[in-house]
């Protein structure tokens, strides 16, 4: 099998609350005197949920153990070093403004940490990371427009787009549409969760109410030819996690997961880790994975990684210098 540790990687669809490791959230926890409910871990370093909505109450629950900026930098520079060691060269991080505030933490020092923690990273490893700010779904309409008022108000050269996520199924992408234009105004590039917890309809939702130019997901697509034209001709580019998808049951194995179909029709895919510890997976894994199960080659992968970058939120400088770095 090819080795794919030399592959350069690129990861554009990590959450980054859901990057924590149940060690990194024991430790945060300890140092501010803190208990977290053990029944939430598993014994393999990974999570205990049963479900996408009781999925999405845990990663609540192992976030409020972030409290201060330090916890914020410390999250991020974890992450980053493990990608980078990975040879991973981008990677874009969702966080998510209503977590912190939900921790009591304020956007301000929050962001300062996470900047730090990608500014640390940028200097030991030489990887570059940008920040997506998270539009949760659930936690309603009037927050998301908050949040894109307030990135509008507070630019900053490391925050370069938004993502809607949460609860798809009855979170529609039409009722964000505010939100959305606010941040595309201000000059935020825009990407949205759709076609994973529902079908073919909330992609269509989405590309035809959202100004995007990514789908988080979008695997559903599939099940539409005419969407999956549209894609292509719209040029939009699908940020696929399927070990995700599975251990959400999307789709029950890996022989089932449409990735190689999209592909082969023409569709730009890219692979990503979404929340890695509580999927069991890494981004290293899911290059591994696209070699084992849909027999990708060195010259595919390497594809998606340009995939990626070409997709990537980041000014033309930065995105000419990571694709000079694509080779083996
Ligand atoms: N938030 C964190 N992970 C998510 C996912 N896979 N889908 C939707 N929202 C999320
Ligand atoms: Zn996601």
């Amino acid at each position: 099998m090819i080795n794919t540790q030399m592959i350069p990687k690129a990861e554009l669809h990590l959450h980054l609350e859901g990057s924590m490791k149940p060690r990194l959230v024991r430790q945060l926890a300890k140092r501010n005197g803190l208990i977290v409910p053990e029944d939430m871990f598993a014994p393999d370093e990974t999570y205990l949920w049963k479900d996408f909505l009781d999925f999405l109450q845990v990663y609540d629950k192992a976030t409020v153990v972030l409290k201060n900026q330090q916890d914020y930098r410390d999250m991020t520079y974890a992450y980053l070093e493990e990608c980078a060691r990975a040879n991973t060269l981008y990677v874009e991080l969702i966080y998510s403004p209503d977590h912190a505030l939900l921790c009591g933490v304020s956007i301000e020092d929050s962001l300062e940490g996470v900047i730090q923690g990608i500014q640390d990273a940028k200097r030991d490893f030489g990887i570059e990371a940008r920040i997506l700010l998270a539009f949760v779904r659930h936690f309603g309409v009037e927050k998301c427009v908050k949040i894109a008022q307030w990135a509008a108000a507070n630019p900053h050269p490391l925050i370069t787009g938004v993502n809607l996520a949460g609860d798809e199924i009855n979170f529609p992408a039409e009722q964000f549409s505010e939100a959305f234009r606010i941040a595309a105004d201000a000059g935020l590039q825009c990407t949205t969760h759709a076609g994973e917890m529902a079908g073919p309809e909330s992609v269509w939702q989405a590309i035809d109410t959202a100004p995007i130019s990514r789908v988080g997901h979008g695997v559903r697509a599939i099940e539409d030819d005419k969407l999956i034209e549209t894609l292509i001709q719209r040029n939009i580019t699908l940020e696929v996690c399927p070990g995700s998808n599975i251990a959400l049951q999307v789709y029950p194995d890996f022989a089932h997961h449409p990735l190689r179909k999209l592909k082969d029709r023409g569709v730009k895919v890219t692979l990503s880790s979404d929340d890695p510890p509580f999927f069991a997976t890494t981004l290293a894994n899911e290059y591994d994975n696209a070699v084992r199960y849909f027999q990708f080659n060195e010259n595919e992968l390497l594809e998606m990684t340009r995939n990626s970058l070409n997709a990537a939120f980041v000014d033309e400088a930065t995105r000419k210098a990571l694709l000079a770095r694509v080779r083996i």
